[in-house]
């Protein structure tokens, strides 16, 4: 069977519309109608008049895809697509960080569930954590759960203390300043390119810091003719397919997040023609969710093109 053109007929037949993360299995790029970073694709879900969004993502993306459009129905081709990040901190865990902390204000990353962004003040996604935190107009702020993408905030804007919750990202984490100091040891005088939930010592290394489509804008933008990536390898994939004139090294092997890549096509196929996995979210926790991704994108200025 041709997955291809069965899915965009079945597309076509549903008024469906498939969202795909850059990190997805490459693939998946033939059938999708937006690929993109968070922000994208969260701003995509929120503008749609298809019926079905098919969401080639992981769980917290079509749990907000489906908070941001209530009457649409969202679909995740493999239902253990989950991120361990956002799996790291649960309601009663945010609860006790905010009473430890009481009366600062609480932004959470776009990675966390419906559940703890109904009990946080305002939501943010990697390229508009800055922007976010800041709106704030906040001496203190809590961040969460990632600690690094936190703590980076904290240092790009200087006068604001940004106290974090202990999470992270498992395979941002696990770059560290040894892989920087030999992969620049092996190509002397080439831009390391880092997202910013690597480790703070890994992007106080890194020539250019960003989220995934703030990283291809970078190559899009630069006369350079190599590069080096620190982020999971999605994004290093479609960098050597879109420029194939130049040259991308990734900075470790196995910087995969595994959960990204169960969605396969056959799976999308399966997914479009039984409607499922339906994700469904508690209408009390969706509404108060809801208010905080809605203050994040009324916030929030940057765009995110494809
Ligand atoms: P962005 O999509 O904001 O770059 O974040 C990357 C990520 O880890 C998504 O799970
Ligand atoms: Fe979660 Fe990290 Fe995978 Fe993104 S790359 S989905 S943050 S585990």
């Amino acid at each position: 069977m041709n997955y291809i053109t069965e899915i965009q007929k079945l597309k076509k037949e549903k008024n469906a519309v498939v969202l795909a993360h850059c990190y997805q299995n490459i693939e998946i790029d033939n059938i999708a109608d937006y690929v993109g970073d968070s922000l994208y694709l969260s701003q995509m879900a929120a503008k749609t008049n298809a019926d079905i969004i098919l969401f080639a993502g992981v769980y917290f993306m079509a749990q907000t895809a489906k908070i941001l459009c209530p009457d649409k129905k969202v679909l995740l081709p493999d239902i253990k697509a989950g991120c361990a990040m956002a799996d790291m901190i649960n309601l009663s865990q945010l609860r006790e960080f905010k009473q430890k902390h009481n009366g600062i204000p609480a932004v959470c990353y776009i990675n966390s569930t419906a559940e703890v962004k109904s009990e946080c003040d305002i939501c943010c996604t990697s390229s508009n954590a800055v922007e976010i935190v800041d709106s704030l107009n906040s001496e203190k702020v809590l961040f969460l759960p990632d600690k690094n993408l936190g703590r980076w905030v904290e240092k790009q804007l200087g006068d604001v203390e940004v106290i974090t919750y202990d999470g992270c990202c498992p395979i941002h984490h696990n770059i560290t300043v040894e892989d920087v100091v030999q992969i620049r040891k092996e190509n002397p005088g080439i831009k390391l390119l880092a997202h910013p939930e690597c480790k703070e010592e890994v992007t106080s290394l890194a020539d250019f810091t960003g989220s995934t489509t703030g990283i291809m804008n970078f190559v899009k933008n630069s006369s350079d003719k190599k590069f080096i990536i620190a982020t999971e390898k999605g994004v290093t994939d479609r960098l050597k397919r879109d420029y194939p004139q130049k040259e991308f090294i990734i900075i470790k092997d196995n910087l995969i997040c595994e959960s990204m890549k169960l969605n396969t096509l056959h799976d999308i196929y399966n997914s479009l023609k039984n409607e499922t996995y339906e994700i469904k979210v508690d209408k009390d926790i969706s509404q108060k969710a809801l208010n905080c991704i809605e203050r994040m994108l009324n916030a929030s200025k940057t765009g995110a093109a494809k």
